[in-house]
């Protein structure tokens, strides 16, 4: 039909979310996490599937259900989640929502660590992870529209036009992670989106109504792009 009034702004569009923290292993009983809850990168996946896109979730370990509608990968570590993002590819979209570890340990304990008396505590060597949204970002293989965000607790407009830059992304959703009971695992969030055409601040809202709005925005964004 010419017209088909079941049409969706995002129907036929392929589009990667990473959401959640991820895990890096210590030893077989240990792990160095974060506070994601992964509330706001869930929302934003089953924002996009309402709008019709084909939602790959790559998920670190949360409490949340897999969304509705939504085909969820479950990784760990944060190169697990690399790997994970690296074999959806290509895509129309991709939005990094995940708190990725920055660091993992040098290497992880094949067995559990144990005391010993007189020993003292281990010390941890950590190495740095890799950056998953910037790998993206400059890909060869990039998605007509990448996302990150940034999670910053002083300077949040400036730390993020930085990232933009430095990752290749077309936004950053950056907000402020500061205030205590905040936005790590709470339903609210107050976000700034960052691009080169500037900073659009919107006010707090639930982490629901952030991600319909930012499906909208990236519907409205694609739909400039032909498929
Ligand atoms: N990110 C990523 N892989 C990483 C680190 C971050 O994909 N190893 C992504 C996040 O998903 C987010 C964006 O990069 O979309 C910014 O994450 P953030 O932690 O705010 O920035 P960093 O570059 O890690 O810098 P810092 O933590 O020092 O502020
Ligand atoms: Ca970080």
């Amino acid at each position: 039909a010419f017209f088909d009034a079941g049409a969706k702004p995002l129907s036929g569009r392929k589009i990667i979310v990473t959401s959640g923290p991820t895990h890096e292993p210590i030893d077989p009983v240990r792990y160095i996490a974060n506070r994601s809850s992964g509330k706001q990168g869930h929302a934003i996946a089953a924002a996009l599937a309402k709008l019709g896109a084909d939602v790959r979730l790559v998920s670190g370990p949360v409490t949340l259900a897999d969304p509705a509608g939504v085909k969820t990968v479950h990784v760990e570590s944060a190169r697990e989640m690399q790997d994970a993002v690296e074999q959806l590819l290509p895509a129309d979209g991709a939005v990094f929502v995940a708190a990725v570890a920055d660091w993992r340990t040098a290497d992880s304990a094949g067995e559990k660590i144990k005391k010993v008396a007189g020993e003292g505590p281990p010390a941890l060597k950590m190495v740095e992870n890799p950056d998953i949204l910037a790998g993206v970002g400059h890909h060869k293989k990039r998605p007509y529209l990448v996302v990150g965000f940034a999670a910053e607790t002083q300077d949040v407009v400036r730390n993020a036009q930085a990232k933009l830059k430095k990752k290749g992304a077309d936004f950053i959703v950056a907000n402020d992670v500061s205030h205590e009971g905040g936005v790590m695992g709470g339903d609210r969030n107050r976000v700034k989106i960052v691009s080169s055409a500037g900073v659009e601040e919107w006010p707090e809202m639930g982490k629901d109504e952030v991600a319909s709005r930012l499906a909208a925005l990236i519907a409205e964004r694609l739909k400039t792009i032909e498929v």
